[in-house]
């Protein structure tokens, strides 16, 4: 019998723990934490991400400055803007949200973002340091994902781990932070060979692809961990994961459903880089 790894239900409870530390912050230097989430254009997805990451600061006591700007913004304003929030000391944290209108340079305004205001761990900075395993600020869906592990209590110790997709913001992340908890690693990819087999032999398998219902049973091994971090349409239009839940189920010991799994961790975690950016805003340098 598997156990459903409720994503809600840890999210609420790291959610009352980053309020408490707001408000520590909040009694101690007397003043708010702040977050500021850039959004350049109309896609509706990325509308929805930001309605929710505004949301979940309100949740917990962090001040949000939301600035939307109209799709044909010029590169040269979004980097002012940036630049005006790197300057601004109300403000710890800045996400920018991603994917920006194809005429700006994305990268370009992404390292105008400083480590310590980079709530979203992207920077070569805090890349970097994740991969050393040092002290960072973690991309949000990869360390949503270890949270989770963490409070179910699962040991990754010598296990195998297999995280299918080498995205820079999951795959990468993903794959480091589980060989800093000591597991053995293998990313596998849309060029990989074998991976059947090389899934069926994960303790702990992490789907980041992309594609719908694509982990089948037959690649998972029994009593498997199943980590789903894919948001698609299925044939029917309906919200479903990277793993055919339904036929994998039955071989897990633990499994994420989609949604309600990986997904409310990612909003909960980038509240906890926040309150962290904020906390060592006050303590470093
Ligand atoms: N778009 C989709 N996921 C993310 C994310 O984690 N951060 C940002 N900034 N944009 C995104």
């Amino acid at each position: 019998m598997y156990k459903l790894i409720d994503g809600k239900a840890h999210s609420a409870a790291i959610r009352g723990e980053i309020a408490q530390r707001v408000n520590t912050y909040k009694q101690t230097y007397g003043s708010e934490v702040g977050l500021a989430v850039v959004l350049v254009g109309n896609d509706s997805a990325s509308q929805v991400y930001v309605r929710n990451k505004i949301k979940g600061c309100e949740e917990v006591g962090i001040k949000s400055f939301a600035y939307y700007l109209p799709e044909e913004s010029t590169q040269e304003q979004v980097e002012e803007l940036v630049e005006g929030l790197v300057e601004n000391d109300a403000i710890h944290g800045i996400l920018v949200q991603l994917p920006l209108p194809k005429h700006l340079n994305a990268e370009k305004i992404l390292k105008l973002i400083p480590e310590r205001k980079d709530v979203d761990g992207f920077c070569e900075e805090n890349i970097g340091n994740l991969c050393m395993n040092r002290k960072c600020l973690v991309a949000c869906t990869p360390n949503g994902v270890m949270k989770m592990l963490e409070r179910e209590g699962i040991d990754l110790k010598g296990k195998n781990a297999v995280v299918i997709g080498r995205s820079n913001i999951v795959g990468k992340p993903m794959a480091m932070l589980l060989l800093n908890a000591d597991a053995t690693v293998t990313v596998c990819h849309s060029k990989t060979r074998n991976l059947k087999e090389i899934c069926s032999t994960a303790d702990v398998l992490v789907a980041a692809i992309g594609r719908a219902k694509f982990v089948t049973a037959d690649m998972v091994k029994d009593g498997a961990v199943v980590i789903d971090v894919g948001m698609n349409r299925d044939e029917n239009g309906k919200l479903c994961g990277d793993v055919d839940f339904e036929n994998v189920k039955d071989k897990c010991s633990y499994i994420t459903p989609v949604p309600g799994g990986v997904g409310p961790m990612t909003i909960t975690m980038l509240l906890y880089n926040t309150i962290t950016a904020a906390e060592r805003s006050r303590t470093v340098g």
